[in-house]
This record gives C-alpha cells, sequence and structure tokens, in this order.
C-alpha cells in the first residue's frame, strides 16, 4: 500500500506532484502515464505510481523487476515543449535527482552512465525517460524511476540476485518509499529549473570518472578512459588516446 497523503505532505515543490495517480497494481508506471497523457488525463508534474508494477520497462528493452510493496516504481509526466537539447539532460537530471535523494538519507549513492543508481557497487535503481516528439520538438516526456528500497536478497530474483542491491540491504533500515518519493520529486523540479548545472552535479557523482570502464557499442566491446560528459550529456571516452564521444552505450565494468 502507497499513502498518497504521506507523498504530499513531504513535497516541497511548486508544481510536481500535485496530482497523484495511485494504482495497487500496474504493468507499468511508464505505461500507464503515456494512457493518461493519450486520454488527455494527465498534468504537467504529475506522479503515477504503484505497489506492484508487474511489467516494468528498463533500458534497453529490459525488464525491470520490483518486489511488491518494497520497492518503488513511479513515473513523472511532462507535458510541454521541451527542446531536443534540453531532452537529453532530462534522464541525467532524474539520475542527480535520485542520487541527492539517496545522499539526504545518509547514503553514499553513485551514477553509472547513463543513469544507473550504484550503492556499493551495485544497482538500486534506474531511470527510463520516453518522450513523443513532433516537429522536431519533444512536446511529452515520462520520467520513469525504479528503486529498490526495502528488499532483503531473497526478494530479487536469483538472475538477477548478485548484482542487484536494496536502500535496506546497505543501510539495515526500512524506509518509506512515499518519502523517497516526495524527496526525489522535489530535487527533480528543481534539477530541471536548472539544467545547465546537471553535467557538474552528475560528474560528482559519477562511479567511474577518470577510470577504465569496458562498454558495448554496436555490437562491440571496447574498454576505455570514462573522461566525463559532453555539453550534450554524452559521455567521452579515451580510446587508446583518442578521444571519442558516445550518445549510447552500455557500461559493464565497473
Ligand atoms: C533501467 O533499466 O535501469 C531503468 C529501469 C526503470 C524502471 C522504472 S520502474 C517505474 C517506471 N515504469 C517502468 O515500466 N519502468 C520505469
Amino acid at each position: 500500500m502507497i499513502f498518497t497523503n504521506l507523498i504530499t505532505t513531504n513535497l516541497r515543490t511548486r508544481k510536481f506532484g500535485k496530482e497523484i495517480a495511485y494504482y495497487q497494481r500496474l504493468e507499468s508506471t511508464n505505461l500507464e502515464s503515456w494512457e493518461l497523457i493519450g486520454e488527455n488525463s494527465a498534468s504537467h508534474g504529475m506522479i503515477v505510481i504503484t505497489d506492484n508494477q508487474t511489467n516494468g520497462k528498463g533500458r534497453s528493452g529490459n525488464t525491470w523487476f520490483m518486489s511488491p510493496s518494497k520497492g518503488l516504481a513511479m513515473s513523472i509526466i511532462l507535458i510541454e515543449s521541451i527542446k531536443m537539447v534540453d531532452a537529453q539532460l532530462i534522464p541525467l537530471a532524474a539520475g542527480v535527482a535520485m542520487a541527492k535523494t539517496l545522499q539526504n538519507r545518509g547514503m553514499n549513492p553513485k551514477l553509472k552512465w547513463p543513469n544507473d543508481i550504484i550503492i556499493n557497487n551495485k544497482k538500486c535503481g534506474g531511470i527510463l525517460c520516453e518522450s513523443r516528439v513532433s516537429n522536431n520538438l519533444i512536446n511529452a516526456m515520462v520520467v520513469g524511476v525504479g528503486l529498490n528500497v526495502n528488499e532483503t536478497e531473497n526478494d530479487f530474483p536469483k538472475e538477477v540476485r548478485a548484482d542487484a542491491s536494496s536502500v535496506f540491504i546497505n543501510t539495515g533500515n526500512t524506509i518509506q518509499r512515499e518519502l523517497i518519493c516526495a524527496i526525489f520529486t522535489t530535487y527533480f523540479e528543481r534539477a530541471l529549473q536548472d539544467l545547465n548545472s546537471i553535467i557538474k552535479s552528475w560528474n560528482e557523482y559519477c562511479l567511474h570518472l577518470g577510470t577504465e570502464v569496458s562498454f558495448s557499442y554496436k555490437q562491440a566491446k571496447y574498454t576505455g578512459i570514462f573522461k566525463g560528459l559532453s555539453d550534450e550529456g554524452h559521455a567521452i571516452l579515451d580510446i587508446n588516446g583518442k578521444i571519442e564521444t558516445f550518445a549510447s552505450i552500455d557500461i559493464y565494468t565497473p
């Protein structure tokens, strides 16, 4: 059960989260957000949240596992025109907002490019942003956020157990998911008002800045030194002394 009034009392926002659509069970909060947008039932900054997401979508066509009543699965709907240059920074802004949220609760989170949420070298969460484009402008975006909150190791399916972690596993304390949702939404709204500083903030949380990473790009594998982010939010790598910029890669180490 998610108590939406607990989200509301902990929000410190101007607009975001003033409307909350809560569902006990949902295939995917991103999918539901698009349905609400399609029915003209969505408002800018609306939170869509569920206690039990049964078919969550992850990046690169993966699925996202959520443990019912323990994990956080939410989306924030953006319905206003967004310039392409800004749109590329929004997923990074969401990652930074979640990192700040966890730091606010006493953790030491890191970000793995583009926006995996890492604590103690294990993935605790991720961001999936989807957008609708017309006339070279983005007129709607759904920012989906998944975070493992109160899970123990046994709550994760065997296939992901070795790589996944949760806030509880890291801190030994359970935490209200509503509080995480409210703090995240507050930081995210602020981050969108100051997208110019996102690259700097992102670099501060980067797990692998200046270190060697292995990554795949168009089905080939590479190794290079991660140099940081370009102004567009793309990954800059030094591969054998040659600087290259990538809009989309999958980093598998560290
Ligand atoms: C990733 O693969 O790292 C991104 C995972 C994003 C999962 C979240 S859970 C809430 C929202 N709804 C979805 O279907 N996916 C995102």
